[in-house]
């Protein structure tokens, strides 16, 4: 069998937390003025209560809202394929799993999280949200998930993507959004993430009727996004597997790669493998340290690895890659050995991402071409071995609307940085 589909009936109804799980406590944002621990009082500014609960919750389980499942339903749960076609170029005796979370509306994994952002805010009484976005898949997801709940939605988009990827805009404005090129004040600057993130607070502080929506890095978010290794540990049951040899993902802020993992962390015959680009090695470079989330200084300072908050990134076409730190829970595991980093340059990225499209048909964005790098690293290993390795992997988002960033690859282009 080639597709490994679980019912609807069998969405998962709870999302698992990692925190209560694991081996040290996460040492606790800080203020950004005073540099003492942050209190949920801090937060209400930015977030609705459920959220900011969620992010410091000791419960295993938290339930999915009943409103969030029906949303989800759309889509989920998604397909677990198995890429038989890319195992028999490459030549390889491993098998390779990846689960499709490009089915969603939006084309990524981000409506995960974004549809229960939606929900807590609006049951909180909030009706406008503001955000930031680098390759335009968490705006778009957010767009789709306030349209669902009837929010008002301000995107701060990085300008390197704003201009590479104008149908992730329209995307965001045929759901309503409004979009407006980062950093604000600066037309010149390509822009990062953490610059956006900059302007999306600014624009939150000012204003009782909005809240600030982070589509990565932070706990809640990668809470939202287990529902992908909930269900792929199912469907790779379906699979006749007992457990996956690898998990591997891409890695921006975090999310993508804890969705797959984290269901996996308990069983240390799992290795975790989070990748990033060379340009951005927040992981494999970066210091583990105290820093702010955003570049002006305006988040609580988080424990993770960072690159510094001032750090500007080439434009590279990862765009959601961008991004100078790093989720804390991944950032600790991977400082205390448990989760695995990867950095490729974006050419041999692209030359994977080309390489899974002629064998399986399907054109992933350049994110997700990061995680399909190292699953197919992973196989040439195992063909060296002879190992029946089982190697699962995040197909985080298509590439629909990266055509731009393939015509660079195929004509030459692409720096190779
Ligand atoms: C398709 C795709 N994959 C992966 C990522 C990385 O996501 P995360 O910040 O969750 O690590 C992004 C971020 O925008 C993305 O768009």
């Amino acid at each position: 069998m080639t597709r490994f589909v679980l019912p609807e009936s069998q969405l998962p109804t709870a999302w698992f937390n990692v925190l209560p799980r694991l081996a040290v406590p996460l040492d606790p944002p800080l203020h950004p003025g005073t540099r003492q621990p942050v209190g949920p009082d801090d937060l209400a500014p930015l977030f609705p209560m459920a959220l900011i609960e969620q992010e410091m919750s000791p419960t295993p389980w938290i339930d999915i809202p009943g409103e969030v499942l029906d949303i989800l339903r759309l889509w989920r749960p998604t397909p677990l394929i198995r890429a038989e076609r890319l195992e028999a170029a490459l030549g390889t005796p491993a098998r390779i799993y990846f689960k499709d979370e490009s089915v969603s509306p939006a084309g990524s994994h981000k409506p995960n999280s974004a549809v229960p952002q939606a929900f807590y805010n609006k049951a909180e009484g909030i009706t406008r949200l503001a955000t930031e976005t680098g390759a335009g898949q968490w705006g778009s997801s957010l767009a789709f998930a306030t349209a669902q709940f009837g929010l008002e939605c301000k995107v701060y988009m990085v300008r390197a993507s704003y201009e590479q990827k104008p149908y992730r805009k329209v995307m965001m404005e045929l759901w309503g959004a409004d979009v407006v090129p980062s950093p604000v004040d600066e037309p010149d600057s390509p822009g990062s993430l953490g610059a956006a993130i900059s302007d999306a607070v600014r624009d939150t502080v000012g204003r009782a009727d909005t809240h600030y929506a982070l589509g990565s890095v932070l706990n809640h978010v990668c809470l939202h996004q287990t529902i992908i290794g909930l269900e792929g540990r199912d469907q790779l049951a379906l699979a006749g597997e007992d457990r996956p040899d690898v998990v591997l993902a891409s890695c921006g802020g975090g999310s993508n790669f804890s969705g797959i993992s984290f269901p996996f962390l308990e069983d240390a015959e799992v290795r975790l493998v989070a990748v990033e680009p060379a340009s951005c090695p927040t992981l494999t470079e970066g210091r583990f340290e105290y820093d702010f989330g955003d570049v002006a200084g305006m988040t609580p300072l988080m424990p993770m690895f960072t690159l510094g908050h001032d750090f500007m990134p080439p434009a590279i076409h990862a765009g959601g890659l961008r991004y100078h730190g790093d989720s804390p829970i991944v950032s600790q595991l991977v400082r205390d050995g448990r989760v695995e980093a990867i950095a490729y340059p974006q050419g041999k990225v692209f030359e994977a991402a080309m390489q899974f499209a002629t064998a399986e048909g399907k054109i992933p964005a350049p994110e997700t071409a990061h995680a399909i790098r190292g699953a197919i690293d992973e196989a040439l290993a195992a063909k060296e071995t002879g190992e029946e390795k089982v190697i699962l992997f995040n197909y985080s988002g298509h590439g629909h609307l990266d055509l731009a960033a393939y015509d660079d690859y195929l004509n030459g282009r692409l720096i190779d940085a």
